[in-house]
């Protein structure tokens, strides 16, 4: 199943809320989150180049932020959004907030981090492409299994890894070769961080090693005024591992952000 790029078409007067996925995910990533928001925001949740059947493309966590606002003008969302990204979602929403601030009412940046990849980081991301290119995504997604699920959910909730398994392994090999190589190349974040002027939410698994707690209270140190939350029980995939911890800490920082900021043309 892809999901329609706007979850609640015509809910006039509601904040829209844009979800970005993680890798190597498309936007499914985010059916228990657009099951239980919808009523209170608009959910957009976006497909990155290549990811949920759309055309493989190369791309940059900055021109995929882009194309992010290009599809809010497409859908007639005028107003100012709310950005959500899990980890390569979050690399783009943060270019999303330096490049279309002017765009933005919200930030909710979940298990990712600020800076760029070091050399160590970037031999990696070569290697995953030679794997990437060798065994599709199926071999990508296996490879990172245990860093993407906790502990607890790999043992105890193999329907969770199943489902990671099965939106994984239909993306395209060439999709997510392009992804690998935007991630390896993606600048620091951290700069751009200090103008954020909007409300920022961080979300971390309690259980992530991929982007643990450090990095979230990294990001959290830049963002004045910002909110660190901890996913109890979660790794990196925080919103598929505890979908009722993940959506009360969104609805509770949906309802601070002011609607009277965020109108919504549609
Ligand atoms: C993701 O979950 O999107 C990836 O782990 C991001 C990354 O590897 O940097």
């Amino acid at each position: 199943m892809t999901l329609p790029m706007s979850a609640t078409p015509g809910s006039d007067g509601l904040l829209a809320l844009v979800l970005v996925h993680g890798f190597p995910l498309d936007n499914e990533m985010w059916r228990p989150q657009v099951a239980a928001l919808s009523g209170v925001a608009r959910l957009v949740a976006v497909d990155l180049p290549g990811f949920g059947g759309t055309a493989p493309a190369a791309f940059t966590v900055d021109s995929a932020a882009d194309a992010v606002a290009a599809r809010l003008d497409a859908e007639g969302v005028n107003g100012r959004v709310v950005v959500g990204g899990l980890s390569m979602g979050g690399y783009v929403a943060m270019a999303f907030a330096r490049r279309h601030p002017d765009r933005l009412a919200g930030l909710i940046l979940a298990d990712t981090r600020a800076e760029a990849d070091d050399e160590a980081g970037k031999k990696a991301r070569d290697e995953m492409i030679a794997l990437a290119r060798e065994k599709g995504a199926a071999g990508v997604v296996e490879k990172m299994m245990p860093r993407l699920l906790g502990e607890a959910t790999r043992e105890g909730r193999p329907a969770v890894a199943d489902e990671v398994r099965r939106i994984a392994g239909r993306q395209p090999t060439e999709a997510v070769v392009f992804a690998l190589e935007a991630l390896r190349d993606r600048p620091d974040a951290g700069p751009g961080l200090g103008n954020v002027a909007v409300p920022t939410l961080v979300l971390v698994g309690e259980h992530d090693t991929l982007t643990p707690l450090t990095t979230a209270e990294a990001i959290g140190a830049r963002v004045y005024g910002s909110e660190v939350v901890t996913i109890p029980g979660a790794g990196h995939l925080s919103n598929l591992e505890n979908p009722e911890a993940f959506n009360a800490a969104v609805l509770a920082f949906l309802a601070e952000v002011k609607p009277g900021n965020t109108p919504v043309a549609s």
